[in-house]
């Protein structure tokens, strides 16, 4: 069977849907609050900066007066804040059909541990939306008896390829230094590639849990959970940080570079987009899979495209295997069973 393809045409009315969506004050984040809005959906952005996050909101609404933005605070490198970030949008919504895990650090300091003692970037990339998703499963749930056609969407990346397997040995562990020299990039490389890759095991284990929960209990169809990448773009505040022994122009001249070579900002929202909101997704129900953005001969985007990751990515046993971790070190911060959701 060929690949499924899913086009922009594939986005319909949305204006019976709530959305929400990690990291989007800027970036990939921000165009997708701004596609799915303008095909009518009410959009919540959530981020950790307060006055960036109503800062969003404002210019969105005074840029296009028609459509509904929210902000919503959430702080994904701190585990008691996910959760409470979750407990309160909970709390404040009656619904939720879609759900995407777009907000994510890259090359951050390499001697930086996250609040709960962690690698930043796999404690705000997986740890911190694992907890958040955690919590907004009965949401979800309860929001999916009534339309049978609610989405989770998770931003990964072809970054995956970093590294060939999710090692924890060292997730714990600050490297000695200044954390951004040049000797210290390899490693950023790698701790972004193993939370990435992480991003691709938790969603296919949420898929699986979800349609059979392992306590027993009955399994939810009617939420679908599918992992993209978004396409390599430039334009991004994404790697902003230590410039990792490069001198300003040579990091300036390095993203200029791939400005050019990749696809745009809105071109790089639109795979998690059309994965939150075609049609075609619940049609032909879509779940546990991985897509990516498909360019054509002037390197522009053309469509978005079904990618077959190998086996690696359908491991049942290492993706368990990361979920137990990543529940374990979640109960040591929050306490055994206080992740909230289900
Ligand atoms: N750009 C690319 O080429 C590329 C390629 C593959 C995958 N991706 C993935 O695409 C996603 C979006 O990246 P982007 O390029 O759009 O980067 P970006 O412009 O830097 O956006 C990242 C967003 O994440 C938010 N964020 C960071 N730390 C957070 C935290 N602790 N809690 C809550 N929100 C937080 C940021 O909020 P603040 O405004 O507060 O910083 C920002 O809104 C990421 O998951 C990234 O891994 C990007």
């Amino acid at each position: 069977m060929p690949p499924l393809r899913l086009k922009e045409s594939n986005l319909p009315s949305l204006t019976s849907k709530t959305a929400l969506i990690t990291g989007a004050t800027s970036g990939i984040g921000l165009q997708t609050a701004i596609l799915l809005a303008s095909h009518g959906a009410t959009v919540h952005i959530a981020s950790r900066n307060a006055a960036k996050g109503e800062e969003t909101v404002t210019a969105l609404r005074a840029q296009y007066p028609s459509h509904t933005y929210h902000y919503h605070p959430l702080d994904l490198s701190s585990i008691a804040s996910a959760a409470a970030s979750a407990a309160n949008f909970a709390r404040e919504n009656t619904c939720l059909d879609i759900l995407i895990a777009n907000a994510g650090v890259a090359c951050v300091p390499v001697d930086e541990l996250s609040t709960d003692g962690l690698d930043m970037a796999f404690a705000v990339n997986h740890v911190g939306h694992f907890v958040f998703i955690s919590g907004l499963l009965p949401l979800l749930r309860s929001t999916a008896e009534k339309s049978g056609d609610v989405r989770v969407v998770i931003t990964s990346s072809d970054a995956h390829k970093f590294v060939d397997k999710v090692d924890l040995s060292d997730v714990d562990r600050r490297i000695p230094g200044d954390g951004g020299s040049i000797r210290d990039l390899p490693a950023a490389t790698r701790r972004y590639g193993r939370s990435k890759r992480a991003n691709i095991l938790f969603a296919m284990e949420l898929d699986r849990r979800l349609r059979a929960p392992p306590g027993g209990g009955s399994g939810c169809t009617g939420i679908r959970v599918n992992v993209c990448h978004p396409g390599t773009i430039g334009a991004t505040g994404l790697g902003d940080g230590p410039a990792f022994g490069m001198m300003t122009w040579m990091s300036g001249l390095t993203r200029k570079l791939v400005t050019i070579v990749g696809i745009t900002p809105r071109e790089g929202a639109m795979t998690q987009t059309l994965l939150a909101a075609a049609e075609k997704i619940r049609e032909e129900d879509v779940h546990g899979r991985f897509f990516a953005p498909r360019t054509g001969w002037n390197m522009r985007y053309t469509h978005s495209e079904e990618v077959d990751l190998g086996e690696w990515a359908q491991s049942v046993e290492d993706a368990k295997a990361l979920w137990e971790w990543t529940e374990g070190w979640v109960d040591k911060v929050l306490g055994k069973g206080n992740l909230g959701g289900e």
